[in-house]
């Protein structure tokens, strides 16, 4: 039996920090799952770490489809949240309902992920009256990017920290089960976690959300074009990966492998027979 959202919210009640992380693939799925990860993101972070876009605007429905298929057959027990992407929820109400059900029939997922506040609370509303759990997500919203300016800490001054209250209170309203903070400074995160009913899920949010989310990539130290301020690198995995792949390159060209070890027998009489016969 997979989490459900109860058992997040009631993480909030007990106190009990909830890890979250993004996956997209089978193989890291599994691992994520089996290291016991309650909340697992197929997100549309997928179109920088994964499809080497320039930001997450790019990636489509389909993507998403194909990649939230592979984490779910990769896992049992988390609960996985399928991220909507840009404008698939703006359009209409009936779009948004219709690519959150994708998600949910098509794709496998539990429960979908928008970005927005107040703006969309009313999709939001609409898609949970649906039976479908919403994950909100606020501050940094990568959607939004050009209207915003760059990747940048968000709700800074007086006006916009109270618009990111507003968007949080809003949400929590509309029914959304969890809500994520991204790039928001540390005592705001807390004064928002301390308003709303539901988990704040931080990601460059400070320790006092209610739990955490980081982009796979980042903490494995997989993605190194940048590391964001708020990652930590758990591991150097492309340090390791970049000198595996160098001593298999520089082994096959040297003919070391593979060796016998790596090869596959025959039977010694019929090889005989084939040399004799050629
Ligand atoms: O797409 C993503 O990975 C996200 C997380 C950073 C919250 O939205």
């Amino acid at each position: 039996m997979r989490v459900t959202i109860n058992e997040i919210k009631e993480m909030k009640r007990r106190e009990e920090k909830i890890p979250m992380l993004t996956a997209y693939d089978y193989s890291t799925a599994k691992l994520v799952d089996e290291a016991g990860v309650p909340l697992i993101l197929v997100g549309d972070s997928l179109g920088m770490v994964i499809l080497g876009y320039e930001t997450t605007i790019p990636v489509t429905m389909d993507e998403m489809i194909h990649h939230t298929k592979a984490v779910v057959r990769g896992t049992k027990r988390a609960l996985i949240i399928g991220d909507m992407p840009f404008m698939t929820y703006h359009t209409s109400i009936s779009d948004a309902l219709y690519n959150a059900a994708r998600f949910i029939q098509e794709g496998g997922a539990q429960a979908v992920k928008l970005e927005g506040g107040e703006v969309v609370a009313e999709t939001v509303r609409r898609i949970v009256n649906c039976g479908i759990p919403v994950m909100g997500h606020i501050g940094l919203t990568p959607q939004s990017i050009y209207q915003l300016g760059g990747f940048k800490v968000q709700g800074k001054t007086p006006e916009a920290a109270g618009r990111l209250i507003r968007d949080a209170c809003a949400l929590d309203e509309a029914g959304a089960f969890s809500i994520v903070l991204e790039a928001v400074p540390a005592p705001l995160s807390k004064l928002i976690t301390q308003k709303v009913s539901v988990p704040t899920i931080g990601i460059g949010a400070g320790p006092d959300c209610d739990g955490q989310v980081q982009v796979i990539n980042d903490i494995l130290g997989l993605f190194t074009e940048f590391v964001p301020k708020h990652a930590k690198q758990y591991a150097k995995l492309a340090e390791i990966i970049r000198t595996a792949l160098t001593d298999y390159a520089t082994e096959v060209k040297a003919g070391s492998f593979p060796t016998m070890k790596q090869s596959y027998t025959m039977d010694e009489s019929l090889l005989k027979e084939l040399v004799n016969s050629a």
